[in-house]
């Protein structure tokens, strides 16, 4: 790879929100494209608000090493609700100033693309973004970093209860993650067996799965995986509805904050890989107000306000699959 024609000097790099296993890939991705093309990089910590404390540090070929195998971020994250304030903002943009950052590439999920949204009508600054988030609901990606780790972690996680759960003969309700959607429980669903999937996206009939559950035993079954995500139901809830209708033991699992660790898998690494660096390209190349997504295998840009304004939205086929599968 020869180096492309250099149009900025220094660029800063940003994991801000929900932490996803891939992170670190894609910070060393953007440190050694940039590195490799002559810019200098600063790492800025905890997010947002590391911007607005001004906590910005170097960042060289050296501190990205030994990383790419590592869940989290290196340079730490935080909630940072204040961020959507428009005086707090003007402060970050002050800081960027300061260090005479001239581009930021953004590593994170809706909230991160919502707030670059914001500093790019603001101040015009340029802005790559790169879509991590284990919830997967970024639309112009099939993939953001860290969804097929926590799938991953969920489904190996669901095999082991399902040992039990045959053992003893019981149902068990799995909820896993996805705040507002069911990209994890329907992926997870799908490839763990699971006899129901409940997701935000499609509304549930908590009659409809017990007898599910019935027809099930009626044929011999004797053990059963519900998966549900957070954003649609409590795991508890549906436990203590299940119980009502059905004679076998009910149990529940929250899965929780398991999903948003571990080493990424090879899948998110290699969209960490592709798209830390493919950002840096487009800096270089004076493009901006863009996230860089991964679509039938191809790296592709969507302008971030697209990005924003569009909903994802869950595969059906995939979801009618899963019941067939399971039935
Ligand atoms: O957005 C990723 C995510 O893991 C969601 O699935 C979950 O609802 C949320 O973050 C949890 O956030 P926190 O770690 O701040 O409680």
């Amino acid at each position: 790879m020869a180096p492309t024609k250099r149009k900025i000097k220094t660029l800063a790099v940003v994991t801000p929100g929900g932490d996803a296993p891939g992170m670190n890939t894609a910070i060393r991705a953007v440190v050694r494209t940039a590195i490799y093309n002559g810019i200098k990089v600063y790492g800025i910590e905890r997010g947002w608000l590391g911007l607005i404390e001004g906590k910005i540090k170097d960042l060289e070929l050296n501190s990205v090493g030994g990383i790419i195998n590592r869940g989290g971020t290196i340079l730490h994250t935080h909630r940072c609700p204040e961020f959507k304030q428009k005086e707090v903002r003007k402060k970050a943009y002050d800081n960027l100033q300061a260090f005479n950052i001239q581009g930021m590439v953004v590593i994170g999920g809706d909230g991160s693309l919502n707030a670059s949204n914001a500093l790019i009508k603001e101040f015009n600054f340029p802005i790559i973004n790169i879509p991590a988030s284990i919830d997967n609901d970024i639309y112009g990606t099939d993939y953001s970093i860290g969804f097929d780790t926590a799938v991953n972690t969920a489904v190996d996680a669901i095999d082991k209860i399902r040992d039990t759960a045959t053992s003893h003969e019981r149902v068990f309700v799995i909820e896993v993650m996805g705040r507002n959607n069911g990209f994890i429980a329907l992926d997870v669903g799908l490839v763990a067996g699971a006899e129901a999937i409940i997701i935000p996206e499609v509304p549930y009939n908590i009659d409809a799965v017990g007898q599910k559950i019935r027809y099930g035993q009626q044929r011999g079954k004797s053990s059963f995986i519900i998966v549900v995500a957070e954003g649609a139901a409590r795991a508890d809830d549906i436990a203590k509805q299940l119980q009502k209708r059905t004679k076998l033991d009910v149990r529940y699992s929250v899965l929780g904050h398991i999903q948003r660790g571990g080493s990424p898998s090879a899948i998110s690494r290699e969209v960490a890989c592709k798209l830390g660096s493919r950002a840096i390209q487009l800096l270089l190349e004076g493009r901006k107000g863009l996230m860089v997504g991964m679509v039938s295998d191809k790296i592709i840009e969507t302008p971030i306000e697209d990005v924003c304004r569009r909903k994802k939205q869950i595969d059906m086929a995939t979801y009618k699959l899963a019941n067939m599968l399971a039935s």
